[in-house]
């Protein structure tokens, strides 16, 4: 059985009131379009001003700020690997992206978190490898926690959700 704190919501991730939402950002962290563009929308400007003091972030890494005006409480900002045909250490970058955002919200003692499928739109990462890559590393992450209450797989589309019930179905036979 996937870990039974695993849950995919359908829609926007602006509108989850949980602890932290997973921002897919670029180095910059500077705002941009896709999700990081809708959670800046919702955030206002404050959190622009605090990413501003971040002094950016590498690929596979993560950092937290406030949530602002958005119904969560904390933003974990991520940068996903740019999809360049799966030879450049794309799937591990893309790996540490949930480890690092799940060891930050541990590391703030934070009960729930919600993920957007990073990577898998302007850096054009295949959804369905991505999504193998998401539901794998917070399932291993899962083993070894039990502070983490929900983990919730966000998909923008009924695609995506297809693609995510498929994996965490596979993931149910694989056990
Ligand atoms: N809620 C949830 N998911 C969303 C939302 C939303 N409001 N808007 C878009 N998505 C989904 C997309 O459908 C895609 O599946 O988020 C996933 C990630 O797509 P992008 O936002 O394009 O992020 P990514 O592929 O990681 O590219 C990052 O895009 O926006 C810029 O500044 C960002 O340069 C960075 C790059």
């Amino acid at each position: 059985m996937p870990d039974p704190r695993i849950e995919l919501f359908e829609g926007d991730i602006t509108t989850l009131a949980v602890d932290a939402i997973v921002n897919a950002a670029n180095p910059t962290l500077l705002g941009g379009g896709g999700v990081d563009g809708a959670i800046h929308r919702a955030a206002g400007p404050g959190l622009r001003a605090e990413c501003a003091t971040l002094g950016g972030c590498r690929t596979g890494e993560a950092k937290i700020t406030k949530g602002y005006n958005l119904p969560a409480r904390h933003v974990i900002h991520t940068v996903g690997p740019v999809w360049r045909g799966g030879g450049h250490g794309e799937a591990e970058a893309l790996a540490a992206c949930y480890r690092h955002s799940l060891a930050l919200a541990i590391e703030h003692r934070l009960a729930s978190i919600a993920f957007p499928g990073i990577s898998t739109g302007v850096y054009g990462y295949p959804p369905e490898e991505a999504a193998r890559i998401a539901v794998a590393e917070v399932e291993r992450f899962l083993t070894g926690d039990t502070s983490l209450e929900r983990v919730i797989f966000v998909c923008f589309g009924r695609q995506a959700t297809e693609i995510y019930r498929g994996v965490l179905s596979d993931s149910i036979h694989s056990r």
